[in-house]
């Protein structure tokens, strides 16, 4: 028997290499070459199953930007405001959609509630991981009834397309690519070959036959999706699903979308019965206090293009051993030394000997630089032991000198405030140029350095 051919591939991103080799040249990570066996038959009439496309070498005939027509493909429309603006406006006919989170996180849980609440669509959902009576628990604890949703439990590809032949689905949900294997490849399933093989034919699959394809993807403990970079490129969509397990609240983002901005998000809550669509985030993340406590500062924040309200808490105390602790939920540690750094060389806080911890409350992560002033608000608050008003927030950059830089979206942020009641919102002095101060309820004060922010609040 002759010997099996093999081949080295980067568990990272997927390049393939003939021997092994320590360093990946193409993404330059270390140790990531693992041996693979491949190609046990040959490519030539593979996956003709479900193309009944009989001469695949048919090369197609350029069109005219112009002639090209859109109205062929509708979009197919989601249940729920929250998948659907993360989407682009719907599920796009064709689409390959990978979508990502940790274990636990609720992947299988939002898909099946897709696939339920799809009413007039066919579905497929293929598990590689759940038995069918697990799913059936699953969907009874969702509580949502359909007449159209065929399970499969199988892992092999080519068994799901005779049977996706069989059913005609209008859509195919998969849970999970890591659980599926070609049989023209031997390497093991969730190896890289293997999952770039499957998702290869489902993408075939999706785009001969125009359905829509969803697979469930895990993410990897250093948090990239999937391992291989490779699936990234082929989808047309990539949706992450993330947020702390502990908490309940789980954040749907697209990191790449061919059919729409990569700037939305969604915001879910776990509960009893499944998830459930927050519509109204600003008024969950904000805690309604009887009395101003020190060291919690309202955020006026964007998520994408969504204006959010968020509270940043602040605790500063005195350092019990000889070195500072400096911790931080939701935001950037090194952003928040540097922040610490500019309270102590410009605004003379000594805060070089204190334990400084951060929380941004809900278990959400925000990047949105615009949070700083509320957070410097929030450390100071609480070092001098001062309550921030309740009825203030902020939005503004700190740069290193000390100064509020503008944000973007201004308006935006300041809407929304004024929608939950707010009555002061304290912004950089550059962001005013542009808006009209008095078209607004919310009394709009500006600063230029983190000083005249301290006698704005404090008088
Ligand atoms: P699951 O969808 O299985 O996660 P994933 O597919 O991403 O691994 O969801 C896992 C968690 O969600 C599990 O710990 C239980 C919880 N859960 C609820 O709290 N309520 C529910 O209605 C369901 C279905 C799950
Ligand atoms: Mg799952």
């Amino acid at each position: 028997m002759s010997k099996p051919k093999t081949t080295y591939f980067c568990q990272n991103c997927g390049a393939p290499s003939a021997k092994w080799i320590g360093k990946c040249p193409s993404c330059n990570e270390w140790n990531t070459y693992v041996e693979e066996v491949v190609h046990k038959e040959s490519k030539n009439d593979r996956l003709q199953l479900f193309s009944g496309n009989k001469n695949p070498k048919q090369s197609n005939k350029s069109v005219l930007l112009q002639d090209v027509g859109l109205q062929d493909f509708p979009r197919i429309p989601v249940p729920g405001k929250e998948l659907t603006r993360v989407l682009g406006g719907g599920i796009v006919p064709g689409s390959l959609v990978l979508f990502g989170g940790e274990p636990g996180i609720g992947k299988s849980t939002l898909m099946l509630q897709l696939a339920l609440r799809l009413k007039n669509l066919k579905i497929l959902y293929v598990s590689g991981e759940e038995s069918e009576q697990q799913i059936k628990m699953r969907a009874e604890r969702i509580g949502v009834t359909t007449e159209n949703c065929f399970i499969l439990q199988e892992t092999n590809t080519q068994n799901i397309f005779q049977q996706i032949v069989e059913v005609e689905p209008q859509l195919v949900i998969i849970d999970s690519i890591q659980t599926l294997h070609t049989s023209y490849i031997d390497s093991s399933p969730g190896s890289v070959s293997q999952v770039r093989e499957c998702a290869a034919e489902l993408l075939r699959f999706a785009k001969e036959t125009n359905t829509p394809v969803f697979m469930i993807g895990h993410i990897t403990k250093e948090g990239s999706l999937a391992g291989p970079k490779v699936l990234e490129h082929m989808v047309d969509t990539v949706l992450q699903f993330e947020g702390d397990r502990n908490h309940i609240y789980r954040l749907l983002r697209a990191t790449k979308n061919r059919f729409g901005s990569t700037n939305e998000m969604g915001i879910y809550e776990m509960n009893g019965d499944g998830l459930r669509e927050v519509t109204n985030p600003s008024e969950i993340l904000i805690t309604n206090r009887d009395t101003p406590t020190s060291g919690v500062a309202i955020s006026a924040t964007m998520e994408g293009n969504r204006p959010m309200l968020i509270e940043t808490q602040a605790l500063v105390s005195s350092a019990a051993y000889g070195t500072p602790q400096r911790s931080s939920t939701g935001f950037d540690l090194r952003r928040l030394s540097m922040l610490l750094a500019v309270l102590e060389k410009r605004c003379g806080f000594k805060l070089g000997v204190k334990d400084v911890f951060i929380n941004i409350a809900g278990g959400i992560r925000v990047e949105d630089p615009g949070i700083d002033l509320a957070l410097v608000c929030a450390i100071l608050s609480s070092n001098e032991d001062m309550p921030i008003p309740q009825d203030v927030c902020f939005a503004g950059e700190v740069g290193l000198t000390g100064e509020i830089r503008p944000v973007n979206r201004i308006e935006q942020r300041i809407s929304e405030a004024e929608k939950l009641g707010f009555k002061k919102i304290i912004v950089s002095s550059y962001n005013l140029k542009g808006i009209n101060v008095n078209s607004y309820k919310i009394k709009i004060l500006s600063a230029g350095k983190m000083e005249e922010v301290f006698s704005l609040i404090f008088g």
